[in-house]
């Protein structure tokens, strides 16, 4: 699978850091997990690609205190148009989703009208906004459930919200990285639910190993693929 090497250019000339005043979650300090190991290179490259597809519609599944989200959110602002959906449950750091990632929204300039935050788990979510937007995604975000089961649900359940030829990104597709949600029958969870899912719709993929713990993407065919169905 090719990107337009736009895209690359994009991502070289883009802002270091979407949003430098980032604020991160409650007990940042504490916590291990937050923005500060994956950004700014995976908010810089979502940028990038937002700027370049000037997506009407994203969604993200996991925002957290929204390091991915303030990349799409800055692209679609300086886009002019589109419109970003987050799915979060806040079970990383509670206070966190929504509260936070709609202080860093709003503080990288997003009006309002151009996102929403809808709290809860993506299991319920995606069927629900594959009905509400079915084939109408153009990039969509999988960084939430990191178990396989959780990875492989988030994955099938998107591919109904996409556009032909739209875009999913999925975050930690690494194998080399041993992750706490690894078990002896998944031992590279999102890696194996990544692949599952590529070779069962035979899709498009890559992984771009310059984004920290890996970016995979699938592009979903340009013809209505048979095999991918909206949930009921
Ligand atoms: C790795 S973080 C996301 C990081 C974010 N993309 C960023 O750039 O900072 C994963 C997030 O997924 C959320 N999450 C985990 N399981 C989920 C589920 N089943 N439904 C919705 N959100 C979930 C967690 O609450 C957490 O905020």
């Amino acid at each position: 699978m090719c990107f337009d090497s736009e895209v690359l250019e994009n991502f070289l000339d883009a802002p270091y850091d979407p949003l430098p005043e980032f604020e991160g979650p409650p007990n940042y300090q504490l916590h291990r997990r937050g923005r500060g190991k994956d950004h700014p290179r995976y908010g810089r490259f979502v940028y990038a690609l937002a700027r370049h597809y000037q997506p009407e519609r994203i969604v993200e599944i996991g925002t957290f205190a929204g390091g991915t989200a303030v990349g799409f959110g800055r692209a679609l602002t300086e886009n002019g148009a589109g419109q970003l959906i987050c799915v979060d449950q806040d079970s990383y750091s509670r206070g966190t989703f929504p509260e936070v990632a709609q202080r860093n929204l709003e503080r990288v300039g997003v009006p309002e009208s151009q996102f929403r935050l809808c709290c809860g788990d993506s299991k319920q979510w995606l069927p629900k906004l594959g009905r509400e937007f079915p084939g109408q995604i153009d990039l969509l975000l999988v960084d939430g459930d990191h178990t396989y089961e959780g990875a492989l649900a988030d994955l099938r359940n998107s591919l109904p919200l996409m556009r032909p030829g739209g875009l999913v990104l999925v975050h930690d597709v690494d194998r080399r990285r041993r992750m706490d949600e690894a078990t002896d029958e998944h031992p590279h969870p999102v890696y194996e639910a990544f692949h599952a899912v590529a070779a069962e719709h035979q899709l498009d993929w890559c992984i771009l190993k310059f984004i920290r713990k890996h970016l995979g993407v699938l592009r979903t065919p340009e013809q209505a693929c048979k095999s991918i169905r909206l949930a009921a």
